[in-house]
């Protein structure tokens, strides 16, 4: 059975839930599952806004046979050949024979590399930069957006509504419950933090590239975006723009702090719950604490792009850092993580080395400070050794204020 939404008067959602995936892209651990949107145009032309993920193709097809009414399928605008959005592309071209591709040479490509359609060249509208379509009332610019994430990826400015198609940009983690539009529930409180999590693991690498789409978006007068997961904005964009605006830049949004810590008995733990406390005790507040083997680096690498100091704790493992923790600042390092105060901590029974293989690690971050002294626990924190934390303590918290 369809389950469409109206946008506008002529632009159908016909996204579709999936809660049953584990993990995004296998990686990504979704609890609330994934929406993948699709949108249909309905002008003198008909035009397909992208397809959806192979798990949730029924309820696609359903969607769009109700949407289209009988009508045939002009066109589908493809903006990202990523297999959540285009797994479906060789069964709707099966099914609507009638159908223009619409994309720029390099989804061509990926097209032929993904499926083995062989479709004859006049199926193909090849588009790029700045070039239109116009469709009865509505006109389509089509804006390149390279390496948001991906290099292939488009995104189309419907100049008459006023519509920004956004791609993955302005995504968010979390199927949607009925409620398609961002205004129709407290975002900033119960969606902004997979929001980021989504932005920051998925196209945090690419911050100077999402900064130019940013600047091409900025001469253009949105009233709406529609991204291919979660919700359409078409209220406070500025709200959402102006956080894409700091993760771009890698500007921490809060003065605050995070302590990562691993730990395998239990003794860096203490050490890192003991700094909290301290610098609670100072007045810090709203130090977040994470234990790297229970929490998905996921989740702390989204933390890590949200506040603006960080203290990593990790035992000495194999003579390097502890596996979770190498796991964790390595995966920081291929975000592109920058501009951050970091303290360090480490702990080996025989020889602690991984403070300063953390350190050499943090070293590739652009314009990030390692505060001094790192504090080392030879097994476990000792008495004489709380005064060292308390100077750990005190530079983080003038590091905040700074
Ligand atoms: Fe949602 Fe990059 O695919």
């Amino acid at each position: 059975m369809h389950n469409t939404q109206n946008v506008t008067s002529d632009l159908v959602w016909l996204g579709a839930n999936d809660r049953r995936l584990a993990l995004f892209e296998n990686v990504y651990p979704i609890p609330n599952g994934i929406s993948y949107n699709s949108y249909l145009l309905l002008d003198e032309k008909t035009v397909l806004f992208d397809t959806v993920d192979a798990a949730v193709r029924q309820q696609f097809f359903e969607n769009l046979q109700f949407a289209l009414n009988g009508r045939s399928l002009d066109y589908i605008v493809i903006h990202h050949m990523e297999p959540d959005h285009c797994a479906e592309l060789a069964a709707l071209l099966q099914q609507h024979t009638e159908t223009t591709v619409v994309c720029n040479v390099q989804t061509k490509k990926m097209i032929e590399q993904f499926f083995d359609l062989n479709l004859p060249t006049e199926k193909y509208l090849p588009i790029k930069e700045g070039d239109s379509l116009n469709t009865g009332r509505h006109t389509l610019n089509f804006v390149a957006a390279p390496m948001v994430h991906w290099p292939e990826v488009m995104m189309t400015y419907d100049a008459t509504d006023k519509i920004l198609f956004s791609a993955d940009a302005f995504g968010t983690f979390g199927a949607l419950n009925g409620n398609i539009f961002a205004d129709e529930v407290p975002f900033e409180s119960t969606h902004l933090y997979e929001a980021r999590r989504y932005y920051t693991n998925i196209v945090g690498k690419y911050g100077p590239q999402v900064q130019n789409v940013l600047k091409k978006a900025g001469a253009l007068d949105i009233a709406m975006i529609c991204p291919l997961h979660g919700f359409v904005w078409r209220k406070d964009l500025d709200f959402i723009i102006g956080k894409y605006a700091k993760w771009s830049a890698y500007e921490p949004e809060d003065k605050e702090v995070v302590i990562a810590y691993g730990s395998i008995y239990g003794n860096t733990a203490n050490a890192a719950e003991i700094l909290a406390t301290k610098l609670a005790e100072r007045g810090v507040r709203n130090v977040r604490v994470y234990d790297v083997s229970v929490t998905h680096p996921s989740y702390i690498i989204s933390e890590a792009f949200r506040v603006s100091a960080l203290v990593f704790a990790a035992p000495t493992y194999n003579a390097g850092i502890f596996v979770n923790t190498d796991n964790l600042l390595r995966e920081l390092t291929a975000h592109n993580l920058q501009n951050r105060t970091i303290a360090l901590m480490d702990n080996g029974t025989w020889a602690p080395l991984a403070a300063k293989q953390m350190a050499d690690e943090i070293a590739k971050w652009k314009n990030c400070t390692v505060l001094e002294p790192k504090v080392s626990l030879k097994s476990a924190l000792k008495k004489e050794q709380i005064a060292e934390i308390e100077v750990l303590a005190d530079a983080l918290v003038q590091a905040l204020r700074g």
